[in-house]
């Protein structure tokens, strides 16, 4: 076969098929058979694996690198459909998605212009449109796809900041909001103090008294606020700040205010819950993961803002690409409200979704997510083992292990994750609450039954047990020394 033979082309659409199938064929396979989220393998292991691979020298064959394809990643892949799979922000993703994936690559259109996507560009508009539409951001809205959260609320920080006045600029955001917020603050050149932290109650929601006294305190101190960055559904809490009492502040004192609605997005098209995300509709842009809570492949987020005229602070003119004469000849362009220039049609993979399934059915999934999340609340809360921060107001579950000895708590919830992992028997996240370790479900898989809760608790249990049995056994070893001893009798 010449290397002609490889490009899609009028001539090579059946091999284009034949081997798409081939693909999807050992994929198909590979998801049915999963019995477990994860196999456990070391990166050591894996990175021989890896590495024993030689580019230079091709197999040629499509069915011999689907089987070396097997050991460098298939067999070891993290699976987000398994119903054990209970770690992070990852969903397992719809099929009328997957169509939508699957057509975007071949045709392979570029989001900046109309002269690489025409309909592509309508397309994505039109999901932007219904976006703002369900935020209620109003007739000026607009918006544009983005590779995900991080992106979108950097951009969210580079249209606020070039839409405030001079002086020391200072961002806002709740001590349990994304680290993008600060990583988009270094990013603009903004000092490493630009981003206050203000503080969350118990509940793990900003404070808005707190978030009042740094607004006059910055007033005070002659600092421009640019953003106060509220959050609907923290990465660990899934709580969401009090969005009707932030608005009311940031339009007291003039502050754009951004929601990151990366995670609580899905409360867009909730059936029953969609009254959790009250007073959204105040914000100047809001961030929204569809690759999160509507089931789509990574990736697909998109950045709304109120007034679209504010993306303009995203626009320059090349001669080659968008030259300023194409603005008044009206042909419509992504490019010049993009922080991106070439750009996949990743809003294909939700306008399937919508099309086949319908935003209702999307919300339904989420919903019961949620639920389960609130079974998995209570059985922890219930259970003198353990102890649980807070009740999310979406689906994760941030608690811990209670040892008799409160000195090992920390090592035994740091054990239990790592031996859980290890064994494949389930995947857990972890996180720190007030400096001290402890363990969180992210549940985002209606497959996931109370059945498969329980018994993933109960293994964590088991793990913290005999991390602390072994840690009685040898008390005068330090906890760093035993955490290294017992990772390293893990099974492989
Ligand atoms: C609240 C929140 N914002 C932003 C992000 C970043 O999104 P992404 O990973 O799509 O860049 C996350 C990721 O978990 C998140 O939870």
């Amino acid at each position: 076969m010449s290397s002609r033979d490889h490009l899609l082309t009028n001539g090579s659409a059946d091999r284009y098929r034949s081997l798409l199938v081939q693909g999807i064929d050992r994929v198909a396979a590979r998801v049915a058979a999963t019995d477990r989220p994860f196999t456990g393998v070391s990166p050591e292991k894996l990175a021989l694996e890896v590495s024993d691979v030689d580019l230079d020298r091709p197999l040629g064959d499509a069915a011999a690198v689907l089987d070396e394809l097997e050991d460098v990643y298939l067999r070891d892949a993290v699976y987000f459909h398994h119903p054990r799979y209970l770690a992070h922000l990852n969903c397992p993703v719809v099929i009328p998605a997957l169509l939508g994936e699957a057509v975007l690559t071949a045709i392979n259109s570029s989001m900046d212009t109309w002269d690489q996507s025409a309909g592509g560009t309508l397309i994505e508009r039109r999901l932007i449109e219904w976006t703002a539409d369900r935020l209620g951001l109003g007739p000026l809205a607009d918006g544009v796809f983005t590779s995900g959260g991080t992106q979108s609320n950097l951009q969210a920080m580079l249209l606020a900041r070039e839409e405030v006045g001079p002086g020391r600029k200072r961002i806002l955001a709740s001590a349990a909001g994304h680290f993008s917020v600060q990583k988009s603050a270094k990013l603009l050149g903004l000092g490493p103090d630009a981003v206050v932290l203000i503080e969350t109650g118990d509940d793990r929601r900003m404070s808005p008294a707190a978030l009042s006294r740094e607004l006059i305190r910055c007033r005070e101190h002659g600092d421009s606020v640019m953003a106060v960055v509220a959050t609907a559904g923290t990465t660990d809490f899934g709580t969401i700040d009090p969005l009707p009492e932030i608005a009311d502040r940031c339009a007291a004192h003039g502050v754009w205010l951004h929601v990151d609605a990366a995670y609580g997005c899905g409360l867009l098209v909730s059936p029953t819950r969609r009254h959790l995300l009250a007073g959204i509709h105040r914000a100047d842009s809001v961030t929204v993961d569809y690759h999160k809570s509507f089931f789509q492949p990574v990736s697909s987020s998109a950045l709304l803002v109120r007034d679209g005229r504010t993306l303009r602070h995203a626009t320059y003119h090349a001669d080659y690409l968008n030259p300023e004469r194409m603005v008044e000849q009206r042909i419509p362009n992504q490019v010049d409200k993009s922080l991106q220039t070439t750009r996949r049609f990743d809003a294909l993979k939700l306008w399937m979704t919508l099309r086949i399934m319908g935003p209702d059915a999307i919300g339904a999934l989420f919903d019961e997510v949620v639920d389960r999340a609130a079974e998995a609340y209570h059985l922890l809360a219930e259970d003198p083992r353990f102890e649980v921060v807070t009740r999310s107001q979406l689906s994760t579950v941030v608690f811990r292990y209670r040892p008799l000895d409160p000195a090992l708590a920390d090592g035994a919830n740091l054990y239990a994750r790592e031996a859980l992992a290890a064994s494949g028997a389930a995947v857990v996240a972890g996180t720190t609450v007030d400096g001290h370790q402890f363990l969180k479900f992210t549940l985002l898989n209606p497959e996931t039954s109370g059945a498969d809760i329980e018994h993933v608790i109960e293994l964590i249990a088991e793990h913290a047990v005999s991390y602390v049995e072994r840690r009685q056994c040898a008390p005068t070893t330090s906890s760093a020394s035993v955490w290294a001893r017992t990772t390293s009798a893990l099974p492989a």
